[in-house]
Formats: structure tokens, C-alpha cells, sequence
């Protein structure tokens, strides 16, 4: 469903199917993210503050979360990726749309209802030193939790802090030391679990591993797997890297400009993209075997990213596309299943990428003078 900012439906749609749903599976929706729109307001003036303009950080996007998968988010920084993340943990109050949690819209939850809410989904950060209190012992920090909601005190609450630092593999004899007593990954174990403690359904996690070497890398995304299977969590994994989210996905939503590009089930989508700026963001992809990096050809786009203060019209990618027409100018494409993709796979294109294209030496058939209505369509 599309609506603009206001809420109101837009007339164009996104038709049946038309959200970077669930995989086969898995369970009930656990999440669904329905129409949002997240703007930041720009304002300027000393005295009487005047909006001049809005960042559109979020700009209409539909998905679901399934109970006990893993869906990862993509994108080039600024795509809104954070923003998204923070609208669905409650930390950012939607400009549009509905986010419901269990069928419950958290939009217009109250604040009891809130504060349950925020039981049930946790985040964890990039940053393991910035969310931690430098000031704090390890102990107060992953205690936190139970402090705010009232729960366990004394000798149980140190009890139960113990335990969680065993399950994240901590020492839990460090109770009293404090963050810099720790090693990055350490550290992040400590961001997880304190996560862990309220025992959520969905943990969002933002570039939960960007922060650290490589080595530490794989052991706390090996943790969050194990935590996962063990615990039945569902996560929301954003990250920079490629291979790491794939490793780690069931599913995969691409975002580009504040909007879901593509979506579906990881395998799908890494060896078949049919979004242009999926294929691209793979060929960019550092790819580990020297053969297979010596055939792939990388897509190269031209220009930067357009401001998220005036996106482009109709398909937001097209200034940037090696395969726009002037289609794509004017109208803004549906997130849709495709012809002959699988109804879990949506790409919000009007030109998919076929297989076996290649898009290297493409180039965008933008007619010249671009704004006359009736130039030629490229044909589907
Ligand atoms: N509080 C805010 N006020 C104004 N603009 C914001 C705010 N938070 C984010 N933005 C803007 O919204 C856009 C999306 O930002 P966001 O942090 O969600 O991107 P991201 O995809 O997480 O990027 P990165 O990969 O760098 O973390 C950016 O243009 C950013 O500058
Ligand atoms: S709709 Fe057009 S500009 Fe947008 S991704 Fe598809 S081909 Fe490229
Ligand atoms: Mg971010």
C-alpha cells in the first residue's frame, strides 16, 4: 500500500504483494511496517523557527518480519537504514504509517502499552564503546533492564546478570569491571546481552559487527546465530557488509533513498538481483575467489547519491541507473513480484534486470530533453 507523508493513499500502489514480506518457513508475521514515512523537518530562523524543507529519511516502505527469521537490510549509507530501525523500535515516532508488533499498531500505543512494547524489542548498536557508560560497572550496565522495568533486585538480579554473561561468553566473575577493562568484542557481547535481558521477540541489530576486526567479527555474529536457534529470536540485522548479511539473512531488503528497492528470500537475491542498483551493489562486492572476481564485471554508477531533501521523481534511482528510460522519470515503479519471480520476490523496478544482462556498459536511455510527456517508452 502507498500513501504519501500525509498518510493518504497515493493511487499508485504497490499492488498485491507488495511488501518485502516474510520467507517461507518461518512463522506468523511478527512485524509489519506498513506505509511508513520518517521526514526530519529542516527549519531555520533565530527567534520563529521556519520549516524550509524535510529530510526524507524514510519515504514509504512496506515489510514484514517473520517470528524467528533473520531479515537484513542493505544500502549505501543515508538510505535510511538506522532511521527505519529506530521507527521500529519505538525510539522514533512515525511521520506516516503503521508499525504493528504482534497486530498491535506501536504508533498509537499508550504509555503502559509502550513500555511493554519496549520489553519485547531491543536493539543493539554499532558502537559497543558509545552505548556503553564508561562510568558504569559491567554488572549495573547489563542490569539495567530489570532496574528500568522493575524486575529481580539484589542477589537475584546479580544472579540473573551472571547468567547472561555466561550466555554471551563472559567471564562472570568481571561483574565489577568496567567497558574498558574490555576488548571490542567483548564488548559488544556486553551490548547483547543486555539486549537479552528482558528476554525480547525481536532484536534489531545496526551494524552490530562494522565496528570490529574482522576475526572478532564472525565470532559475536557465530554468537547472535547460536543465541537465535537457542532462544527461537527474531532479528532485523542491518549491516555495510554483503557477505555478512547474506550469512546471516533469511531474507534481504535492499534500501535505497529512504525506499525498499528489492526484496527476497538471500539466496534469491544474491544470485539472481533483478533491481539495477541490487546488481550493482553486488558487482561492488569484494568477491574472495581470484577466478570468479576476474570474470564478474563491476557496475559502475555515475553521480553521487541525490540529496534525501529532494529526491528524484518517479523511480529514485534513475539519475544514477544504467538502465532508465523515461519511464522511470515519471512514474514511481510498485514493489512487486516480477515476471517469473516468486511471489516473495518484490523489486520495485519498471526494467528488471534479466538473466544473464549485463549492465557494465549499459547506458541510461534518457531522452535528452526530459520532461516532454510524449517521448518514447522503452519497451518492457
Ligand atoms: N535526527 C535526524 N535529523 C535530521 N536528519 C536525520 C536525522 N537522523 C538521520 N537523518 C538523515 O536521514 C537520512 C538517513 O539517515 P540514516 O542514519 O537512517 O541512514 P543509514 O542508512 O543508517 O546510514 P549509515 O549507513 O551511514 O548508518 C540521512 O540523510 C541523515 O542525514
Ligand atoms: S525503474 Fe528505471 S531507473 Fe528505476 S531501477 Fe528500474 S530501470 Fe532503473
Ligand atoms: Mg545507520
Amino acid at each position: 500500500m502507498n500513501r504519501d507523508a500525509s498518510g493518504q493513499r497515493d493511487g499508485t500502489g504497490t499492488g498485491s504483494g507488495g511488501s518485502a514480506s516474510g520467507g517461507a518457513g518461518h512463522g506468523e508475521v511478527l512485524v509489519s511496517v506498513d506505509a511508513v514515512y520518517k521526514h526530519f523537518p529542516i527549519k531555520q530562523g533565530i527567534v520563529f523557527k521556519k520549516e524550509i524543507g524535510r529530510v526524507h529519511a524514510v519515504d514509504g516502505v512496506d515489510l514484514e518480519v517473520r517470528r524467528g527469521e533473520t531479515l537484513g537490510i542493505v544500502g549505501e549509507s543515508g538510505c535510511g537504514k538506522s532511521t527505519l530501525a529506530r521507527c521500529i523500535t519505538g525510539l522514533h515516532q512515525v511521520t506516516a504509517g503503521r508499525i504493528l508488533f504482534e497486530g498491535d499498531d506501536i504508533t498509537r500505543l499508550g504509555k503502559a502499552g509502550l513500555k511493554a512494547f519496549r520489553r519485547d524489542v531491543q536493539m543493539i548498536f554499532q558502537d559497543p564503546y558509545g552505548s556503553l557508560n564508561p562510568r558504569r560497572r559491567v554488572g549495573s550496565i547489563i542490569g539495567d533492564p530489570f532496574a528500568v522495568h522493575s524486575i529481580a533486585g539484589g542477589a537475584e538480579r546479580k544472579r540473573r546478570v551472571q547468567e547472561l554473561m555466561e550466555l554471551v561468553g563472559l567471564n562472570p566473575e568481571h561483574y565489577n569491571r568496567f567497558p574498558a577493562e574490555f576488548s571490542g568484542g567483548q564488548r559488544q557481547r556486553i551490548g547483547v546481552a543486555r539486549a537479552l535481558a528482558l528476554k525480547p521477540k525481536l532484536i534489531v541489530c545496526d551494524e552490530p559487527v562494522s565496528a570490529l576486526d574482522v576475526s572478532i567479527q564472525a565470532q559475536v555474529i557465530n554468537l547472535l546465530k547460536d543465541l537465535q536457534d537457542e532462544l527461537g529470536l527474531t532479528y532485523v540485522f542491518i549491516a555495510h557488509d554483503l557477505s555478512v548479511v547474506r550469512y546471516v539473512s533469511d531474507r534481504v531488503a535492499v534500501m535505497y533513498l529512504g525506499k525498499v528497492g528489492e526484496a527476497a528470500e538471500a539466496e534469491t537475491l544474491y544470485v539472481r538481483p533483478r533491481h539495477p542498483y541490487t546488481a550493482a551493489l553486488l558487482s561492488a562486492a569484494s568477491i574472495a575467489d581470484p577466478d570468479e572476481a576476474e570474470r564478474a564485471e563491476r557496475i559502475v554508477l555515475t553521480g553521487d547519491v541525490p540529496s534525501p531533501i529532494d529526491p528524484p521523481s518517479g523511480c529514485r534511482f534513475h539519475p544514477r541507473c544504467p538502465k532508465a528510460a523515461d519511464r522511470c522519470i515519471r512514474e514511481d515503479p510498485p514493489l512487486v513480484p516480477r515476471e517469473g519471480d516468486p511471489p516473495d520476490h518484490v523489486t520495485a523496478c519498471h526494467f528488471p534486470v534479466e538473466p544473464g544482462e549485463r549492465l557494465a556498459h549499459k547506458h541510461a536511455a534518457i531522452a535528452q530533453v526530459s520532461t516532454q510527456p510524449e517521448l518514447p517508452e522503452a519497451e518492457e
